[in-house]
């Protein structure tokens, strides 16, 4: 907080109102609307939060307009080249990058804690072969609030460490029990001394009529796609975290709740609609026949992995999964790519269009994750799941600061109400 303030005056009834500004560690400042029901008795608007910080934090900072993305200080790039997915989970927690012993202890919580207990795993069994993966996702996480409720006291930090352990190392199992109820393949265990992304690349790959043995470059490629997703600051999904925990529910409900939000094609479903659209688009000529349609205003159609609602040049992700995806593609030894093909020949033209330079829209992180999930064998439905595994640790992250700041109150929006002014009810026969 500072001694400055922002003033609002009412022009018609001369009122005033002081908000107090307080300025972040790096970003513009922010001024507090709190008092401005109590001296103006106005509230403000803001559809969709594009103008409202709906809460401190100290995890991830974003600069939009110049494509920087940093967790905990670091920026995502060095974290891509030289980190993995369990020390940034640690970082993301913890706010600093663990001590060798502070690793391993980490580690190998997380590795001895991937099994689920044997009755939530056949609520699978419930479920029909074709559901989405993320509809079981989001069932089977919401019901581990019926199972492990010897560590839900949410006011008690030692609970929260112990469910945020339990949440990421176990979703990566509720995935694969998803992916394999939907091929018809027996579920596979996890194990211990495999790392995350090999146990989950185990789970997903290796049945029992023959040998498995996990592709370190697949492993390597999964670990750095699930850095770059593992945060992002107030994103829908993490705000719908954030809301639902709020009221002190059960913390397995508002991951669940989490899932729910990030499902939408307008965000975590974005990779698997631009493997539909490029899939739909077909061929390199029929380009300029989507783009047209995108631009379009009575056409539903959006070139989706295009635009997001910070990032208003390249989307810092992008660029990295970009250079990836040449690379797994490389590795992997496909040298017949004609999706990627497609899909950097419409970045291309559409970041040389007049309608998509200016609203500034570049290609945002799920534009070319799809492309790797599909080399390394992952299937469709599948990709949001990946998604939300990586986001589990955000959300888990975001979820426990939210408990210990001293500002945490439930989270209640205000509306500007646009309904009927009060009327009589009228009987059914009067009507
Ligand atoms: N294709 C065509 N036009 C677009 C696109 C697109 N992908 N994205 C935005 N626009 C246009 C809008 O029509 C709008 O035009 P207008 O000003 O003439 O009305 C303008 O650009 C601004 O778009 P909004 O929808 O207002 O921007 P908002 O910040 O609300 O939405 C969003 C951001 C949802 C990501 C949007 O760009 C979109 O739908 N993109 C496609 C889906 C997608 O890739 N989502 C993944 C996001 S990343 C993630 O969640 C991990």
């Amino acid at each position: 907080m500072t001694d400055k303030l922002f003033k609002l005056t009412d022009p018609e009834t001369g009122k005033h109102s002081d908000l107090p500004v307080r300025v972040p560690t790096i970003g513009p400042p922010v001024a507090g609307v709190g008092s401005m029901y109590r001296d103006l008795g106005a509230f403000t608007y803001d559809p969709g939060y594009a103008a409202t910080a709906s809460c401190q934090s100290a995890v991830t900072y974003i600069d939009g307009e110049k494509g920087v993305l940093m967790y905990r200080g670091y920026p995502i790039e060095q974290l891509a080249e030289h980190s993995n997915f369990i020390e940034v989970a640690y970082l993301l927690l913890y706010g600093e990058l663990p001590k060798p012993d502070q690793l391993e202890r980490f580690d190998t919580t997380i590795r001895t804690h991937t099994m689920l207990n044997e009755a939530l795993l056949r609520f699978f069994n419930g479920f029909h072969y074709d559901a989405h993966p993320m509809a079981m996702v989001t069932g089977v996480v919401a019901s581990m609030s019926a199972f492990y409720h010897d560590s839900t006291n949410v006011s008690d930090p030692e609970h929260r460490d112990i469910f945020a352990h339990r949440m990421i190392a176990k979703i990566p199992t509720i995935a694969a029990a998803a992916y394999k109820h939907s091929v018809g393949q027996p579920f596979v265990y996890p194990r211990n001394e495999l790392d995350y992304c090999g146990n989950l690349l185990n789970m997903f790959f290796a049945v029992p009529a023959s040998n498995y043995e996990v592709d370190p470059v697949a492993a390597e490629a999964l670990d750095m796609l699930f850095i770059l997703h593992a945060d992002h600051e107030q994103n829908c999904s993490t705000s719908t975290v954030r809301l639902a925990g709020s009221s002190g529910t059960n913390p397995y409900s508002a991951i669940a709740a989490g899932n729910a939000a990030l499902w939408g094609p307008a965000h975590g479903g974005a990779n698997e609609a631009v493997i539909n659209m490029l899939e739909t688009i077909g061929s390199v000529d029929q380009i300029p026949k989507f783009v047209n349609r995108a631009k379009d205003k009575s056409d539903p159609f959006r070139l989706m992995g295009f635009g997001h609602r910070v990032y208003k040049s390249y989307d810092p992700r992008a660029s990295i999964i970009r250079g990836m995806a040449h690379r797994v593609l490389n590795n992997l030894g496909r040298t017949n790519t004609p999706l990627f093909d497609l899909a950097l020949e419409l970045e291309q033209i559409a970041l040389k269009d007049d309608y998509f330079v200016e609203k500034n829209l570049y290609p945002n992180v799920d534009f070319y994750s799809g492309i790797i999930y599909r080399a390394l064998g992952i299937p469709k439905s599948m990709f949001t799941v990946m998604f939300a595994i990586a986001r589990t640790v955000g959300w888990v992250t975001h979820w426990r600061e939210m408990l210990s700041d001293p500002e945490f109150r439930i989270g209640r929006p205000r509306q500007l109400y646009i309904g009927a002014e009060q009327r009589d009810y009228a009987a059914l026969s009067e009507r």
